[in-house]
């Protein structure tokens, strides 16, 4: 960083921006500004290397400033900055629906295309809304998700979320039709599992239950993440999401698997539903589906829910459904370059071949002072620690403080620390990420 770009920190007024997710008073009182960023690392505002364990908000998956992608951007902000969606478009977003369809599950070959995860999970409610009313079974509306589930922070994705703070103040005002599946994660069964859990597949049967209290032609979807990640990094047991799907089956229920975090090759395979051999009838995804580099998410969706829709006059609008940035060039450029670059330098792949070096590295923090449990899948690692008396979440986001001191980018959630690296990590790095939180963790209060 030169000094002119010191000067300007140095000028930096923070009391303007209210900070998303983030104690606001805390933070400006001692800041952290990340101001440049290559590959696996960040430089800060005071001049230091980070090693980024959680590729940016698990978004950045082939590493920060590739220059395929940054050149992607450039050409099409000089060439086409910004064309409606709304009757008309531009070639970009045709292309990255295309390249998207070609990793998707078989039979997922529609895409349609919002902002943000939050935008996709909304959008795919409607549409199950949608779809079930132009089939003439419209009283389907009740919505399923999951205790601990995190689908964004829309309305919809608040209300079949099972995240108590973030529907708190909310309380009264979201969707009312919805009921939630419980969590699966139970320290005494599960805790230290390499990969899926043995126990807890059982757990799939409570969607028998509520179904089946809500009655079947009421009920739309069930929304889960294949791996849950905000909240803790919930890998689903052996066998669970198989049930789930079965019993949507037999009630003509859609399920929907929000892969916003879990999309591409963070599980080691392009979409969790391959990893898991689970096919939805609809993915969220958002995130890694341009490395980040600008904001973009789509829904992808099964021909039959696109078909239903596409009735009656060719002239009428299907769905009145959309955003002024739906598609957005610079987006499908971003999209079309790194869909590319994935497959170029073969990173789901390497995400495959990388995971048990993660495990292995990670399980070594069991035994640890304050570590409950380890877990991990694919290019996804968490640990769990006690949490303080009466001071939920505070020993694990010490962690972050201190592994952020240390020159690691960790993330907390409640008591958990998350690592969900680039794919392009090497293993040296893992072993820096995972040496970095033994040292951290074992000097916490
Ligand atoms: C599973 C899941 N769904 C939805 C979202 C919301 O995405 P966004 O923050 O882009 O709105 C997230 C964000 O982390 C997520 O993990």
């Amino acid at each position: 960083m030169g000094a002119r770009d010191q000067e300007l920190l140095a000028a930096l007024n923070l009391e303007p921006l209210w900070m998303p997710f983030t104690a606001n008073r805390q933070f400006k009182a001692a800041p952290r500004l990340l101001v440049a960023a290559r590959d696996m690392h960040y430089t800060t505002h005071d001049g230091r290397r980070i090693l980024d364990g959680i590729a940016g908000l698990w978004a950045v998956n082939a590493g920060h400033c590739r220059q395929p992608i940054i050149e992607a951007i450039h050409r099409q902000a000089a060439t086409l900055d910004y064309a409606t969606g709304f009757q008309m478009h531009s070639p970009a977003p045709f292309l990255a629906a295309e390249k998207l369809i070609r990793i998707a599950p078989p039979g997922l070959d529609h895409v349609f295309f919002v902002n943000s995860g939050s935008e996709a999970v909304d959008t795919a409610l409607k549409i199950a809304l949608g779809y079930h009313r132009a089939r003439g079974e419209g009283s389907r509306r009740v919505l399923i998700g999951r205790e601990r589930g995190y689908h964004g922070v829309g309305f919809g994705g608040i209300s079949v979320g099972g995240i108590g703070p973030n529907r708190k103040a909310f309380n009264g005002q979201l969707l009312p039709a919805v009921d939630h599946l419980p969590h699966t994660h139970d320290l005494e069964k599960n805790a230290h599992s390499r990969g899926q859990p043995e126990w807890g597949a059982h757990l799939a049967d409570a969607l028998e239950r509520l179904i089946e209290l809500h009655d079947p032609s009421n009920v739309a979807a069930v929304i889960v993440e294949p791996v849950a990640g905000s909240t803790g990094v919930l890998v689903p047991p052996k066998g669970y999401l198989q049930r789930l799907r079965r019993i949507c089956d037999e009630h003509g229920v859609l399920l929907i698997f929000d892969e916003v975090i879990t999309g591409f090759g963070r599980t080691g395979r392009p979409f969790a539903a391959e990893t898991f051999a689970v096919t939805p009838d609809l993915i969220t995804c958002a995130k890694a589906l341009t490395n980040g580099a600008v904001p973009m998410g789509a829904v992808i969706v099964r021909k039959e829910i696109y078909d239903a829709f596409m009735q009656g006059p060719e002239s009428s609008i299907e769905l009145y459904h959309g955003h002024t940035y739906s598609g957005h060039p610079l987006a499908a450029a971003a999209a079309i370059a790194t869909l590319d670059l994935y497959r170029q330098e073969a990173l789901f792949e390497r995400a495959a071949a990388l995971a048990p070096h993660l495990e292995q590295a990670v399980h070594s923090l069991e035994g640890v002072a304050h570590v409950v449990d380890v877990r991990n899948l694919g290019m996804i690692a968490a640990v769990e620690l006690e949490p303080i008396r009466g001071r939920p979440g505070a020993r694990a986001f010490e962690a972050f403080l201190r592994c952020y001191r240390k020159g690691v980018l960790v993330r907390t959630t409640g008591e958990t620390i998350a690592l969900a690296p680039s794919l392009i990590i090497e293993s040296g790095q893992i072993d820096e990420l995972v040496d970095t939180l033994r040292e951290v963790i074992a000097t916490l209060p």
